[in-house]
């Protein structure tokens, strides 16, 4: 099954990686929430080819979805570009990421950036994978001697409290970035490069493919709180496990 899902999504990459390179019509969602006719072509081949795979499964797309509540099993979230605000400026980070939940949490789970070729594949219970090779979380045990990376939502509501995080996670680490694509984010902490990665207002189709890449390369996710995150929050905190008391703490003295 991971085989052929992964097999849609490269696929469904020669259409992302040649809008990338391409003139391409942008239209606004918000301020500063964009979509291209990239988006909906990529989602929309990913919703034929997924359902077929999976015929009596629910399909998400975030640029195709009907408003109202997501069904929290046989569901399959879509994220036909992550990072559209990369695609649309020419940063080589966007990824294309499909997660698919069977009993409340992902089962499978496949990111993709068609622009560095790199894919990222996790199955419950199997470990994750880069282009075919095992990935593992780092070994890093202490915030200051880790790079963290996070996001900002759209809405702007909630940013003192954002950059008091900030504030204190830049005082406390080696350093933070900030690349634009949350499903990879999830897949740059499962392989070792971000030791911990941490955002709120997330959506499921930004977390689901990633989520249980972290898991299965030996990875915590938890929400902000600490508790197991199971798809149930908008915000997380994905890590090697070695840091996550540490940037739990550290929370909980801001708030
Ligand atoms: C966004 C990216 C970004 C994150 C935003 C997401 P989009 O997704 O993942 O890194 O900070 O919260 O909405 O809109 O490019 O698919
Ligand atoms: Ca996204
Ligand atoms: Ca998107
Ligand atoms: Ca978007």
């Amino acid at each position: 099954m991971l085989k052929q899902i992964s097999d849609v999504v490269l696929k469904a990459g020669s259409i992302v990686s040649s809008g990338f390179h391409s003139a391409k019509t942008i239209k606004h969602k918000g301020e500063v929430d964009l979509v291209t006719e990239y988006d909906i072509r990529t989602e929309n081949f990913l919703k034929e080819k997924l359902q077929k795979i999976f015929p009596s499964f629910t399909i998400i797309g975030e640029e195709t979805h009907a408003e109202g509540k997501y069904p929290s099993e046989n569901v399959i979230f879509i994220d036909p570009i992550d990072g559209t605000t990369n695609f649309v400026h020419g940063v080589p980070f966007v990824a294309l990421s499909v997660g698919v939940i069977t009993d409340t949490e992902t089962k499978y789970g496949v990111v993709y950036n068609p622009v560095l070729d790199e894919l990222y594949s996790a199955e419950t219970g199997k470990g994750s994978f880069c282009n075919g090779l095992p990935i593992k979380v780092s070994e890093t045990s202490s915030l200051i001697n880790s790079l963290i990376s996070t996001g900002f939502p759209y809405k702007k509501d909630n940013l003192p409290y954002l950059m008091k995080v900030l504030e204190e996670v830049l005082k406390t680490s080696r350093g933070i970035r900030r690349a634009g694509a949350a499903s990879l984010d999830l897949c740059y902490t499962a392989r070792g490069i971000y030791d911990l990665y941490y955002e709120t207002r997330l959506q499921p189709w930004d977390m689901a493919g990633g989520l249980i890449i972290v898991r299965e390369a030996g990875g915590i996710v938890t929400k902000l709180d600490g508790r197991y995150h199971d798809m149930d929050s908008d915000s997380l905190i994905a890590s090697n496990g070695l840091l996550h008391r540490e940037f739990l703490n550290l929370l909980n003295e801001i708030r």
